[in-house]
């Protein structure tokens, strides 16, 4: 086999609040490997000033955002290293666009008062919030809706537990959008609350054994952001005194904190670790919450890049001593997802899909609150396209397959008796 490897170059021009985009990216193969070294070498200082910025990738694909004032100098400096690529899309701002005039288009049944959410377009938080007091409602003997304290801005960090009320029952922590951008990770894990409380007859057999958690957005003030300032906001909304903003939630759990895939520098504007382990508000009290309930589920719902990722991710080496069990649990998963569509989610450890990062809700909760089953899904779409700006008609799709694998894993779930 051929290893390949891709650059997907953004051409961003900023236009509202949504941005302008060209995306271009091609196969690499292995003669091209030097090559590829250069690319980076030119690439690199750019990066490193901030003016271009990593926009996702794994191992083998690296994927770069590059503002519209930089456009030339880095399409010289790829073609000038001989990296062969080709346009994905000549315009990206379409999908973007889609998001919006779905829910501009959406008819609205104006007989339904009770909540606005559905999957054929983004919400905004409140949408998402209202629906869970909604849930709570109208199904009270399923749905509850708790909180785990406020973010930096005062929302509330809120989530909804589902339990048929079984005494032995294991309990199943799902969340997602701790990265404000992946609005098709919150939109996922607000369609497995709508589908275990509304559909609740048809997931009988795991709701007698499984009680779930399920907080769809655990960066709110993110979250927000990524709605009315700039959709590809990443961390929380934490201002520092340099007047820079944010930190990577993703970062800043206590567990190896720091250790690896983080920047210190709170300027930077994607993986800034926090000034400390549990630094922020956000991840503090989501985890003295997780470390109350004991799940022996937790699933984390990020995007893009179709991947069942098993921790850890602190280092490039260690391994829990059951990842086996965690390996073939997950291939379960792969199954269940891959029938929905079609499509493949590739499962393995997570340094070698997608690199090592520390401090990840992940490895905390396999290493410290001993979650068994814990594990990152990056949901659709897969790396041939076109981010984290996944096109609203495909929600429900990408969504299906994230329920079908956490039905998956909780399926292989054991009630002492
Ligand atoms: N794309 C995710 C991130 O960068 C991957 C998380 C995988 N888990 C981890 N602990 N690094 O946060
Ligand atoms: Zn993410």
């Amino acid at each position: 086999p051929i290893a390949t490897s891709r650059f997907v170059v953004q051409v961003a021009g900023i236009r509202d609040v949504l941005c302008n985009h060209l995306v271009v990216g091609g196969p690499l193969r292995r003669e091209h490997f030097g090559r590829k070294r250069r690319v980076e070498k030119v690439l690199k200082s750019l990066i490193n000033n901030g003016e271009l910025e990593r926009w996702g990738g794994n191992v083998t694909h690296q994927q770069i955002h590059v503002p519209s004032a930089l456009v030339g100098e880095t399409l010289g400096a790829l073609a000038q290293s001989g990296v062969e690529y080709n346009v994905l899309t000549k315009d990206l701002q379409k999908d973007l666009d889609q998001e919006v005039v779905a829910s501009r288009n959406r008819v609205r049944n104006i007989f339904r008062s009770s909540h606005n959410m559905d999957w054929t377009s983004y919400h905004r938080l409140a949408d998402i919030q209202n629906y869970m007091d909604y849930l709570a409602k109208t199904f009270p003997s399923v749905a509850s809706v708790g909180s785990a304290g406020k973010t930096i801005e005062g929302r509330d960090l809120r989530y909804l537990k589902i339990s048929s009320g079984k005494k032995n029952a294991k309990k199943f922590w799902v969340d997602g959008g701790i990265h404000a951008r992946e609005w098709a990770a919150t939109a996922s894990a607000a369609y497995v609350m709508k589908e275990l409380v509304e559909n609740r007859s048809k997931y009988a057999n795991v709701l007698n054994k499984v009680d779930f958690y399920v907080m769809p957005v655990m960066n709110p003030d993110g979250y927000e952001y990524s709605h009315t300032n700039e959709r590809m906001w990443r961390k929380n909304r934490r201002k520092h005194s340099s007047g820079c903003v944010g930190a990577d939630l993703n970062r800043n759990w206590g567990y190896h904190w720091g250790e690896s895939g983080v920047s210190k520098n709170p300027c930077d504007p994607q993986i800034y670790a926090g000034a400390k382990a549990f630094s922020e508000p956000e991840s503090q009290s989501i985890a003295n919450l997780i470390t109350s309930l004991k799940p022996e589920g937790y699933i984390s719902f990020h995007t893009y890049g179709q991947y069942i990722l098993i921790p850890f991710a602190f280092d490039t080496v260690t391994k829990p001593k059951d990842f086996n069990e965690l390996r073939r649990v997950a291939l379960k998963a792969q199954a269940a997802m891959k029938a929905v569509a079609g499509e493949t989610y590739q499962v393995g450890h997570t340094p070698t899909l997608v690199g090592a990062a520390a401090g990840g809700s992940d490895d905390w909760a396999k290493g410290v609150a001993g979650a068994k089953y814990a594990y990152t899904f990056e949901l659709r779409p897969n790396n041939d396209r076109v981010g984290f700006a996944l096109p609203a008609r495909l929600i429900t799709v990408a969504a299906q397959e994230a329920l079908a694998g956490v039905l998956a894993v909780a399926g292989e779930m054991r009630v002492n008796s």
